[in-house]
């Protein structure tokens, strides 16, 4: 069988080597005569890959130890409202970096919450870059500051953080964690849903700074509080346990690839192939995201004209690649380049759209 061409945005590509190792494991679970997802949440043999896949993202994100690693169901999507509902108190605002559609929807559910403050803005210019933030602004009783750190939709990513420590600062990295090496220390809270760069849909991983576990008060539902999470080990309730096994396989290929700073390495590899494409093609591809603030994992673009567009997605469906259509918010195309996708795939695109270029 030939792997897809899968340039989906998420779900997206696993690692091959990842699907047949749980393949392998698939009926017969360690010797147990069952399937990881027939096995107790309470048994030793899913405790051994709960606690695995947690050290691994400790030793793969450098996570100091006064940060806990939660797992949590609901999708980026809860975090919008967790965030707030835990961080965010009455006398306090909460501030946004608006810089893509996920961004936009985590506001609309802060503001649900409590007081919010735009901290910037590239609304009006598309989203094609990442606004600056004036960290002098910063107002004295934020509660926080979110960002993004890469805008799936848009094809931008953060190439530098902020770095005020006044402000507790809180990342949606859906769509980058594990692409590059992260100075934790810099963050107070990161969570990103599973389905890039880390596995399967269902699960999230969420790592907040210990020290803003007091922040959360005791009313709220225990499943959306992080102190349940943090005080069971993210095994309160039932976890997404296949979802966890997976994402342990993920853990291990990347610490086996090298760690980060070989996967940022060969991120910027496959990035590069496409940009270059783009950037030589005199203005027949046409990148959404200015060059600064261009995105290693959503490379975003047009042609000339819609028309122009369809007939190329149209082609490229026809030569075997799957899901370069942009979002269904934006259109045009959008070649998602996660972790996974292997560089001879990417290479494969970058001659399809020369091709298709000297063809038009
Ligand atoms: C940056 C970002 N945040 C949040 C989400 C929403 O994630 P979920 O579907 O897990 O709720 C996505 C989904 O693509 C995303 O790319």
């Amino acid at each position: 069988m030939n792997r897809a061409l899968n340039f989906n945005a998420g779900p997206s590509a696993l690692p091959e080597a990842v699907l047949k190792e749980a393949e392998k494991n698939w009926l017969d679970f360690n010797g147990t005569g069952m399937a990881i997802m027939e096995l107790s949440h309470r048994s030793k043999e899913y405790q051994a890959v709960h606690d695995k896949a947690i050290s691994l993202l400790k030793k793969l994100l450098s996570i100091p130890d006064d940060y806990e690693v939660l797992f949590i169901q609901g999708g980026a999507s809860l975090q919008f409202s967790m965030v707030p509902m835990n961080l965010l108190s009455k006398s306090q605002t909460a501030q946004y970096v608006l810089s893509g559609s996920w961004s936009e929807k985590a506001l609309k559910e802060a503001n649900k919450i409590g007081k919010t403050f735009i901290a910037a803005s590239s609304k009006d210019q598309k989203y094609r870059f990442i606004p600056e933030h004036n960290e002098d602004c910063d107002l004295e009783n934020a509660a926080y500051l979110h960002i993004t750190s890469n805008n799936t939709i848009y094809g931008t990513q953060w190439h530098s953080f902020p770095s005020n420590k006044k402000t507790p600062l809180i990342a949606d990295m859906s769509s980058d964690i594990l692409s590059r090496p992260l100075d934790m220390s810099n963050f107070d809270l990161i969570y990103a849903g599973a389905q890039k760069n880390l596995g399967p849909s269902g699960v999230t991983v969420v790592i907040i700074r210990k020290e803003l576990l007091e922040k959360s008060s005791e009313e709220l539902p225990s499943m959306l509080n992080y102190n349940t999470y943090a005080k069971n080990n993210s095994l309160y309730n039932t976890p997404p346990t296949l979802a966890i096994y997976l994402l342990t396989l993920v853990l291990e290929w990347a610490d086996k690839e090298g760690g980060l700073e070989q996967i940022e390495k060969m991120n910027e590899e496959k990035a590069k192939i496409l940009y270059d494409v783009i950037d030589e093609s005199d203005g027949f591809y046409l990148g959404h995201a200015l060059k600064g603030s261009r995105s290693r994992m959503n490379v975003t673009f047009n042609l000339h004209n819609e028309e122009a567009s369809k007939d190329f997605l149209h082609q490229a469906k026809e030569a075997g690649f799957v899901g370069l259509g942009g979002h269904r918010s934006i259109g045009g195309c959008r070649a998602s380049i996660y972790n996974a996708v292997p560089a001879e795939h990417v290479q494969k695109l970058a001659e399809f759209m020369k091709a298709f270029k000297n063809r038009n």
